[in-house]
């Protein structure tokens, strides 16, 4: 199989239980959505590719900062945003893998991480801030920050924004006019990529499918 590799917390787990599955002798191969995780798959034995060498992928498994009822994701918490949805996109198909707490009615609550180009990042952050504002949100939009207050840069070399849509009701609408606004790379919108969510609770694991609701009753998952 071949698979994309998430990036976060939650993928992190995954990386390692693949590992002692490769250790077991079960065949995959992996593409990371982010250096940190190309050295955890490293460090846990898990064989990668890349998408030069393998361009089409079965699977890709990551984590999400929120998950709608219709499947619809933020990501890029972590920063990587732009390789894990190239990789999803090169994915025939892509399951989500997230506790309950990334569940949400509407996306939104969590700031829209969006990568652009460090050429022109304040004009780019302004028009970004517009859209939000326009879009009812607050209009807060700030370049991600490290603890030494220095912009956090991408593993491509980019810069992040976190911008404050508010409730995002129609997440097509702002994927759209982001993608309009020279120097936005990529936008954390997942939108039609998941096909899957599998979600974990204090009372079990549930699956979910894009649009209906809870598709089974709680249960574990071996
Ligand atoms: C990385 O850029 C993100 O998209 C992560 O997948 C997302 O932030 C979820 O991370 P956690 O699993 O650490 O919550």
């Amino acid at each position: 199989m071949k698979l994309g590799l998430g990036t976060g917390s939650t993928a992190a787990h995954l990386v390692e239980l693949l590992g002692e599955r490769v250790a077991q002798g079960f065949d995959v191969v992996g593409v990371p959505t982010s250096e940190a995780t190309r050295e955890l798959a490293e460090r846990h034995g898990v064989p990668l590719t890349t998408l030069k060498d393998t361009p089409e992928l079965d699977l890709t498994i990551d984590g999400a900062d929120e998950i709608d009822p219709e499947l619809r994701l933020i990501k890029g918490g972590g920063a990587a945003l732009l390789r894990e949805k190239i990789v999803a996109f090169a994915s025939k198909r892509m399951i989500v893998i997230a506790d309950k707490t990334k569940c949400v009615p509407h996306l939104g609550a969590f700031p829209l991480p969006i990568e652009v180009v460090p050429f022109g990042k304040e004009s780019t952050r302004r028009a970004i801030a517009r859209l939000a504002q326009e879009l009812g949100g607050s209009g807060e939009v700030g370049i991600r920050r490290a603890e030494d207050e220095c912009p956090v840069v991408t593993d491509s070399g980019h810069i992040i924004v976190d911008a404050h849509f508010g409730r995002i009701d129609d997440p097509r609408q702002v994927s759209d006019a982001l993608n309009r606004i020279p120097g936005v790379v990529e936008h954390g919108l997942f939108i039609g990529l998941a096909s899957l969510a599998i979600v974990a609770g204090p009372d079990g694991v549930i699956t979910l499918e894009p649009g209906q609701g809870l598709v089974e009753q709680p249960r574990k998952i071996a």
